[in-house]
């Protein structure tokens, strides 16, 4: 199975990083098709949570491994292990499936719909800080990888109930994909923990670009792939730190949110450069009642919305009550106010997407005047949801 995903992803696994593979996948959640005693095709799920606007999270099925040999592409294998992969996480379940799309037009039909987005930004090292790190904001110190876990896990905890579409990590997730120092090749440091009261960073300086000994000079990059700082004295500190490493030329930040404030704390605006933006965690919803019962809401809304989908568990029309004081989904007969995608309704469901967008685009049909600005304003949630782990 794993030989025909890296046909599919067109890449080698080293034995290593194959064993790994091998040893996260869930056995009683993977499917493969077999054609004359060969496997074909094939794709898993990882059992997840996802949190959700408020901080709770919410059961996911983190559908991974979606691979069909060329050979046997446009035949209907995937819509077939798809339903069956959704079934079976209804059945467990799961109100929410999610995955990352490798290409943006295949899963929408399956009504996956792009709920967070995720950014890649770079800092030249010692650009000035607006308010910079002081002695009050606490010491950072480097931590072993090995000893690592136990000290990021409770950080990341928080950041979940701070943030909606973080996903929840096993030990081995942390051990493997994480917290793995497997160099990438060419000129590098060790993989490196930075370590706050409130906050971490896990980075590796690689030189960049041309590193023959005579080229100079060369760019050195700190690359991190995971920053998490849950107040503005650990964001200052971790900040401060990570601009200041001697050698570095600038410092490179993987799966930052939209939102990310580092952009504020730099002094000038355009000393923050986004280099790259992206969808990143897709969704899919099975339940919504069970959704709308468990993400918080902003403001008071009552609207009948018609979903439009294959899947018959979801089409129709739902009755929304939502406010600050909880929300619910009942099914009803009444005319509808607002009609969207089901993909569409996955996409405003962590607050990633405003429906008045989706409005101004025509994505989606008001029938009663001010029901999409009443859906938007419940549905707003204080940050943008964000994704780290990459599945
Ligand atoms: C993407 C992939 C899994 C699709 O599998 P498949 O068995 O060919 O898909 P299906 O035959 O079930 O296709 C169902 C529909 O989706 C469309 N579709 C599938 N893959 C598509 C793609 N990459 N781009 C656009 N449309 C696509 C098909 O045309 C078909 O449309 P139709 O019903 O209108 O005819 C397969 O091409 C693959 O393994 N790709 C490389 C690995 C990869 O990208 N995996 C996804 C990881 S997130």
């Amino acid at each position: 199975m794993l030989d025909v995903c890296d046909v599919a992803f067109h890449r080698t696994q080293p034995p290593a990083a194959r064993e790994r593979s091998r040893s996260r996948v869930e056995l009683d959640r993977t499917r493969i098709v077999v054609e004359d005693g060969a496997v074909v095709a094939c794709s898993g799920a990882w059992t997840r949570t996802v949190s959700v606007p408020g901080g709770a999270a919410l059961p996911m099925a983190g559908v991974t491994l979606v691979s069909v040999l060329p050979t046997h592409r446009r035949r209907g294998l995937l819509s077939a292990m798809m339903a069956a992969q959704l079934a079976d996480a209804r059945d467990r379940g799961e109100p929410l499936a999610g995955l990352w799309a490798s290409e943006g037009a295949i899963y929408g039909r399956f009504g996956f719909g792009p709920a967070t987005r995720t950014r890649r930004t770079a800092i030249a090292r010692g650009v000035p800080l607006r308010t910079p790190p002081t002695a009050a904001d606490g010491p950072v110190r480097l931590v072993a990888t090995a000893d690592a876990h136990p000290l990021l896990a409770p950080l990341h905890d928080r950041l979940r109930a701070d943030r909606a579409g973080v996903v929840s990590r096993t030990a081995s997730w942390w051990r493997q994909r994480i917290l793995l120092d497997e160099p990438p090749g060419g000129e590098h440091s060790a993989l490196h923990v930075a370590l706050h009261a409130d906050g971490y960073a896990i980075y590796r300086v690689v030189a960049a670009g041309d590193t023959t000994p005579a080229a100079a000079p060369t760019e050195v990059v700190v690359r991190v792939p995971e920053l998490v700082a849950l107040t503005p004295a650990s964001r200052r500190a971790l900040l401060g730190f990570l601009t200041s490493i001697d050698l570095a030329t600038r410092v490179e930040l993987h799966e930052r949110p939209v939102d990310d404030e580092l952009g504020l704390l730099v002094a000038a605006p355009q000393d923050l450069r986004v280099l790259h933006e992206a969808d990143a965690l897709w969704l899919r919803i099975l339940d919504l009642p069970a959704l709308v019962a468990a993400r918080s809401w902003a403001a008071d809304a009552a609207l009948v919305l018609e979903v439009g989908s294959d899947d018959p568990a979801l089409a129709g029309r739902w009755r929304l009550e939502v406010g600050p004081d909880g929300g619910a989904a009942t099914r009803v007969a009444d005319a509808a106010d607002l009609v969207l995608r089901d993909r569409d309704l996955a996409s405003i469901a962590l607050g990633g997407t405003s429906p008045i967008a989706l409005l101004d685009a025509g994505l989606a049909d008001e029938r009663r005047t001010g029901a999409t600005a009443a859906l938007d304003a419940a549905a707003r949630t204080p940050r943008a949801p964000w994704t780290i782990d990459v599945f």
